[in-house]
């Protein structure tokens, strides 16, 4: 397994819509990130991942891109965004940029035209069909509820659209628009960006003539992925991508793909395939959805989170590549999802935080999570904006008669909104985040939990951050070591080794509010150097047999 500077990496995320407002005007700009640029430098972070800052209606915040050449008016100019870079660069941080390349907004110039006539030099830039006896040409729903398909007047065709009705899909079946692409792709490579995060780019492939799928009982319209999730042609277009763009500017690639598997995921990140570096896979945050999926919630056991990210560990331990998430702005927040936001917010939060930084895979942190920051909870539809969330409530409540407060409480769950309240900085007024009215609620928590709370107090979750940052740095084994479970049979704990190079590092986590003990196995010997834990430990404790307190991590480096 090669040596990589981004295995290496610590990667964070930012949501710019909700991180620092630098002009008042309530909205996330790149004036505030620049802003926090010394913030994210003391943490110890290594690469942005920033979410998309081009041209956008914000249909979906930015992910309806209306021109890939220009940065949104909201978040600044060109010049704001090459400081950015430039600010970035001078500290040590590299930049990889969104891209959004299975749909565009449909107020995007290639949409404008095709829709025109059937004859526009841009009409096969999107995919168009005629009906179905009336209706649309088949039965897909869009993951934003309803048809996938919407009509347009102008031509007596429907065009496809996976998300919203303003996300129309691009056509890669057309050589014309892949070059496009790639153009735009060298654009931003040539300004020095360090590589690129590809939004559900196994999407980009459809099934030749676009079947029915299978409708599930009771549903008018059905879950089409098997048809365009990981497609008939998608590795010939990322390798395509990898020679006619990205080939010889030495950036990293992470390809966001709902529904793939591990013998895909290795298709996707064998090195020598050259496609994308690593995948963002969905399995871990698929447990806790039953078959009506991601808002029919489901209560999620450990041993089933330990044993997907055992598959993903093992099936990637040679080939390929693991990210390593527990949320991100589409997820909820990972300490209300997985951990105690309650009682045991700070060593829930450390405890997941020592999870992610010691599996194998390159970890991800999404801004705020280096708080400890939680879902919120708003009493009315009316305060949330995410147009998934707002089109589901509006199919189910609306429309179907559904019970409002069990469709809130899904909303609570797995809403997005929950990762979209705005960076918590300090305690005044909108948690510092803006001087006039978000565009979203702050959460109401942000008295508590804030940035400048969270950098004066050592016992921190930003602090414990920082430190587990820096054991990464210091210990190669914490990247390249190989990943085995102990105590695979228990339902509280989750433990593994990571060995590398004759050294051999033991992980304990307490996924519970109990008191669980761990039982070191006899191969190894009973005394280790404690790395980092998430609790007061005496030097020298015996570790053979060890209660856990709530939520408690420690990491030993055995002798
Ligand atoms: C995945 C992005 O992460 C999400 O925010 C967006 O809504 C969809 N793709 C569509 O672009």
């Amino acid at each position: 397994m090669s040596k990589q500077w981004w295995k290496e990496a610590v990667i964070y995320q930012i949501y710019p819509r909700s991180f620092k407002d630098s002009n008042g005007d309530g909205i996330g700009d790149i004036n505030g990130i620049i802003s926090k640029l010394d913030y994210l430098n003391e943490l110890g972070i290594d690469v942005i991942w920033l979410s998309p800052v081009y041209q956008s209606p914000n249909d979906d915040n930015g992910y309806d891109i209306s021109d890939y050449r220009g940065i949104m008016d909201e978040f600044g100019t060109m010049a704001d965004w090459e400081r950015l870079l430039d600010e970035m660069h001078k500290r040590g941080l590299k930049l990889i940029m969104d891209l959004v390349v299975n749909h565009s907004s449909d107020e995007h110039a290639w949409f404008v035209e095709s829709r025109k006539s059937k004859d526009n030099p841009y009409r096969d830039y999107y995919i168009w069909m005629d009906g179905k006896e009336g209706s649309e040409p088949n039965n897909w729903e869009s993951c934003f509820s309803g048809s996938a398909w919407k009509y347009d007047e102008a031509t007596d065709q429907y065009f496809l659209h996976l998300f919203s009705q303003k996300q129309p899909d691009l056509n890669w079946e057309n050589p014309k628009l892949r070059e496009e692409v790639y153009e735009m792709m060298k654009f931003w490579l040539d300004k020095g960006i360090d590589g690129f995060r590809m939004d559900v780019i196994n999407f980009i492939s459809k099934v030749d003539g676009l079947p029915d799928a299978e409708l599930p009982e009771g549903r008018k319209f059905a879950p089409g992925g098997d048809y365009y999730m990981n497609g008939p042609k998608i590795h010939d277009y990322l390798q395509e991508m990898n020679e006619k763009a990205l080939s010889g500017y030495g950036v990293m690639t992470v390809g966001e793909m709902p529904g793939v598997n591990v013998e895909e995921a290795k298709l996707y990140t064998a090195e020598h395939r050259k496609e994308v570096n690593m995948v963002f896979q969905f399995e871990h945050v698929d447990l806790d959805s039953g078959p009506g999926g991601k808002w029919d919630l489901r209560p999620m056991k450990m041993s089933a989170l330990r044993d997907s990210f055992t598959k993903w560990q093992q099936g990637l331990e040679h080939e390929g590549w693991n990210s390593l998430y527990l949320n991100n702005h589409d997820q909820p927040r990972m300490v209300s999802r997985f951990g105690n936001d309650k009682e045991y917010r700070v060593e829930s939060a450390k405890m997941l935080a020592t999870f992610l930084h010691t599996l194998k895979g390159t970890p991800y942190i999404y801004q705020g999570e280096e708080l400890g920051m939680t879902n919120v909870r708003f009493g009315s539809i009316e305060d949330y904006q995410d147009i998934e969330t707002l089109n589901m409530y509006r199919e189910k409540v609306i429309e179907n008669g559904e019970d409002q407060d069990l469709v809130m409480n899904s909303i609570y769950a797995k809403g997005r909104d929950n990762a979209r309240t705005p960076m918590q900085w300090d305690d005044s007024e909108h948690g510092g985040f803006t001087t006039s009215d978000p565009w979203l609620k702050v959460n109401p928590n942000y008295t508590e939990i804030n940035a400048e709370q969270a950098m004066d107090d050592p016992d921190s979750v930003f602090h414990y951050y920082r430190r587990l940052i820096a054991l990464r740095k210091e210990n190669p084994i914490m990247v390249y070591g190989s990943y085995d479970l102990v105590m695979s049979y228990h339902d509280k704990i989750y433990a593994y080794t990571r060995k590398y190079e004759g050294q051999t590092m033991i992980v304990m986590l307490n996924f519970s509010d109990d008191k669980p003990v761990f039982k070191l196995p006899s191969d190894y010997e009973s005394a280790g150097n404690l790395l980092i834990g998430n609790y007061g430990v005496e030097s020298g404790t015996d570790i053979r047999e060890v209660e856990l307190r709530p939520y408690e991590a420690r990491v030993y480096l055995m002798k």
